[in-house]
């Protein structure tokens, strides 16, 4: 999501996927284009869901997290959150019977990942701002998914900050 070259925020996913021995799967979620749920895709779903049929393409995302091994998710800070894209990104995998159930009333995740990996990059300090992180903590949780490690790199955008340096920084303090 970054206007030409040079995203922060993809220099350290970049990084941690590279120093990952595991294959792993990435979808650019900026390049695919998507639209929040809207009535007709949302109808559409409901009945394929009613009818448990979860062959539809309509469920790749949803299919996608729930077999995942590891999840690595990579966003800017924006507006005190996240590009509106992840949100519909994140719509297409909240889907019950693939993501999650009910069980008496409960949501229970059934989601294969022990750890999901947020990474997020600030032009200034996110503070107690953490809308982003404590939001997909929250996804994660409602998926199954135990350990939700976030890893950031913030001040990028101040004048006389040493961006470079900031980024080396937050990587160093990434295990992978
Ligand atoms: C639309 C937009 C909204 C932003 N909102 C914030 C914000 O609320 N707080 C902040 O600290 N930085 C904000 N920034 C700055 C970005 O968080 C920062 O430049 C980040 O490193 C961008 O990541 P990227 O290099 O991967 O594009 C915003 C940038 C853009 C383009």
């Amino acid at each position: 999501m970054h206007v030409g070259g040079g995203s922060r925020t993809e220099e350290l996913v970049d990084y941690y996927l590279s120093n990952k021995k595991e294959n792993y799967e990435t979808i650019d979620i900026s390049d695919v284009r998507l639209s929040g749920l809207d009535v007709s895709e949302l109808d559409r779903r409901n009945k394929l869901e009613e009818a448990g049929d979860f062959s539809d393409e309509i469920f790749r995302y949803a299919k996608m997290m729930a077999e995942a091994e590891e999840i690595v998710m990579a966003a800017p800070y924006w507006d005190l959150s996240y590009p509106a894209v992840l949100k519909a990104f994140i719509e297409r995998t909240f889907v019950r019977g693939i993501t999650f159930k009910y069980d008496d009333n409960r949501q229970l995740g059934l989601c294969k990942a022990e750890k999901l990996i947020f990474i997020t990059t600030a032009g200034g300090f996110i503070g107690e701002n953490n809308y982003s992180g404590a939001y997909i903590k929250g996804v994660s949780e409602i998926f199954g998914i135990k350990k939700i490690k976030q890893y950031q790199a913030e001040g990028l955008d101040i004048i006389g900050n040493d961006a470079k340096k900031i980024l080396k920084d937050s990587k160093a303090t990434m295990k992978i």
